[in-house]
């Protein structure tokens, strides 16, 4: 016992069951607690004060960073491969045209390359950066394996096939997200990431119509109208197409249980939002995490591990790169 615990975390194969180790805990066979404890014992505190201070001069990072690790996880599995610059890359889907963070990941990198060359993969910074970013905003503030390595793969046709469209029925997402190992709970509990962040107007714009005398005709009747003329008024045809609109109404800023409080009273921006409550399968769910914020965040700590594990590169796999935006050959 006390012989296999001196070889660990190198020796990851070893049952988890079997293991106490002072700094590092195996969890699923590959990835592990405070990976880095002994090769770079400062890699979560860079990622912290990275998240931290960048959020602080620019209050739509934290949101950012949350949809970036969904699209990373959910294309090639969580390897960094959405950071990856070039032709027909993963940034080249429509769907990652929005996304956004990569220079907040690019920052804490380039501080861990110099304090630590060639150990801390842009995968674990992308994981990371996310979970911290959820605590800075008032979320729960959790502890996530790490060990994850850098993919070498980066193609935009392997986009659509994997993300999700807000146009997809609950089946279609329930699909999507079985593939990946990610339960119905999962998907409901993720959602949740919705109570932050901002949408641009195009992602809902055709929930409801505007005449010329600007006068609204409802099309999804599952949005409440009040709601559509407000998002109306934020949205009207003559808008920008980069104007954006908070997903969260009310509390946009603060990671909460309000997205589930909002889908209660037709609140939910994305027709995909507006399903979680329609759909028999999650209605229940959904008001009980409207009602119990503990309940969400001990959930959300549950399933963002989950998403955060999907389809990992550790031991031999992959590579650490360099710089997040190329691979290293
Ligand atoms: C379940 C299906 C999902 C769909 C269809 C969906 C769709 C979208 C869309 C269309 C936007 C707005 C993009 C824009 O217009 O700029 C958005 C924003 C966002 N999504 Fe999702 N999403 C889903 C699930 C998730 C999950 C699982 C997470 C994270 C765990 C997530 C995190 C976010 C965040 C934080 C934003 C705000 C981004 C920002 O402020 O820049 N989403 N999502």
């Amino acid at each position: 016992m006390e012989k296999r615990a001196m070889v660990f975390p190198f020796h990851i194969a070893v049952s988890c069951l079997s293991i106490i180790f002072l700094f590092a805990t195996c969890v699923s066979g590959s990835l592990v607690f405070n990976f880095y404890a002994a090769s770079c014992p400062s890699a979560e505190l860079v990622v912290r004060d990275t998240v931290s201070s960048s959020s602080s001069s620019d209050p739509s990072i934290p949101g950012k960073l949350l949809r970036l690790i969904f699209h990373d996880c959910f294309v090639e599995g969580c390897d960094a491969s959405l950071m990856l610059q070039g032709n027909n890359t993963e940034q080249s889907d429509p769907g990652n045209r929005s996304v956004g963070g990569f220079s907040v990941i690019e920052s804490a990198k380039r501080v861990l390359e110099v304090l630590c060359p060639g150990t801390v993969s842009c995968a674990d910074i992308i994981a990371l950066a996310a979970r911290d970013a959820v605590g800075i905003v008032g979320g729960p503030v959790i502890q996530i394996p790490t060990g994850r390595r850098d993919g070498m793969v980066s193609i935009a046709s392997n986009v659509r096939p994997n993300i999700l469209d807000t146009s997809f029925t609950m089946d279609e997402m329930i699909n999507r997200f079985s593939n990946k190992g990610l339960s119905l709970f999962d998907l409901v509990i993720l959602s949740g990431a919705h109570t932050i962040g901002t949408a641009h107007c195009s992602s809902f714009r055709d929930r409801f119509q505007e005449d010329s005398r600007g006068k609204l005709t409802l099309i999804d009747k599952a949005l409440d109208s009040s709601y559509a003329e407000e998002l109306m008024k934020e949205c009207p045809l003559s808008a920008s197409p980069f104007v954006q609109v908070n997903n969260d109404p009310e509390t946009s800023m603060v990671f909460d249980n309000q997205y589930y409080t909002n889908l209660l009273t037709n609140k939910g921006l994305f027709q995909s939002d507006s399903a979680l409550l329609s759909d028999n399968r999650t209605r229940k769910l959904v008001e009980d995490l409207a009602n119990d914020q503990d309940f969400f965040f001990q959930s959300w700590g549950q399933s963002f591990l989950k998403l955060t594990s999907v389809g990992v590169k550790t031991g031999d796999e992959g590579e650490i790169r360099l710089s997040c935006a190329s691979t290293n050959a």
